[in-house]
């Protein structure tokens, strides 16, 4: 065995990461999404590409710039996102699939504007393709990293996720804990893998939550202990 400094970590590796949230389509000048910044997923592609990945993003809406030296691919819908994902997917070495994708999308899709009418309006959703759990279907040498966003349960359901879903780990975010989230730029973290728990970390910025578990996934991607 050898010591890789942080700058080499991921030399020659490809990594994926999908960031931000999808927009789905209602009329020419509607859609519904979700409050992803994309601050988390953009700093695990800043680290990956610190230790020497070459990296690429697929983005959705985001509320903050991409970092530099990463190759963006932008995305509105969950479909484009399944779409260009599945694509490059052969290609990659890690998969850090952290956007926050919507699970339902309007059935219709109106050409025009929609008009008032009446006091209330129901819309109809349909389920979209869960990408993450269609990756696990086709992984082959990939290291697949899937979030779970949590309010309660966060160990159960993430290892719900983990086991559906075909990972190799599952990042769990306590949504509900002061300091955790969408739209802030810190985090609190819990790496499962399908053993359990491998590292929980404390609140912090979502840089060193990211530095922190690309640094895992450089090791335990090479096969090595995390
Ligand atoms: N995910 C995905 N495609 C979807 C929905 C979710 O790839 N259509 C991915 C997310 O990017 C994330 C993981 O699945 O990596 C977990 O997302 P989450 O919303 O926590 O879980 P769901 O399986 O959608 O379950 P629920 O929202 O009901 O908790
Ligand atoms: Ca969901």
């Amino acid at each position: 065995s050898r010591w890789f400094s942080r700058k080499e970590l991921l030399a020659g590796k490809r990594v994926l990461v999908t960031a931000g949230g999808t927009m789905e389509r209602l009329d020419p000048v509607r859609y519904l999404t979700n409050d992803s910044s994309g601050k988390m997923g953009f700093a695990i592609a800043e680290a990956a590409r610190m230790m020497g990945a070459e990296v690429t993003v697929i983005k959705g809406r985001t509320s903050v710039a991409a970092p530099a030296g990463v190759r963006v691919i932008q995305v509105e819908s969950a479909e484009q996102m399944l779409e260009q994902a599945t694509a490059l997917y052969s290609n990659c070495d890690i998969v850090v699939k952290a956007a926050a994708v919507a699970d339902y999308r309007p059935v219709v899709v109106a050409d025009q504007k929609i008009k008032k009418k009446g006091d209330r309006l129901l819309l109809e959703l349909e389920r979209t393709t869960d990408i993450l759990e269609t990756l696990g279907e086709r992984k082959e040498h990939q290291f697949l990293i899937g979030f779970a966003a949590e309010t309660d349960q966060v160990e159960r359901y993430a290892m719900d996720k983990l086991r559906r879903k075909n990972c190799d780990w599952i990042v769990a975010n306590d949504v509900s804990a002061e300091g955790a989230g969408f739209d802030g730029d810190t985090n609190i973290l819990s790496v499962y893998g399908p053993d359990g728990l491998i590292e929980a970390l404390p609140l912090m910025s979502k840089r060193s939550a990211a530095a922190r578990l690309m640094e895992l996934a450089a090791v335990a991607s090479r096969g090595g202990e995390p």
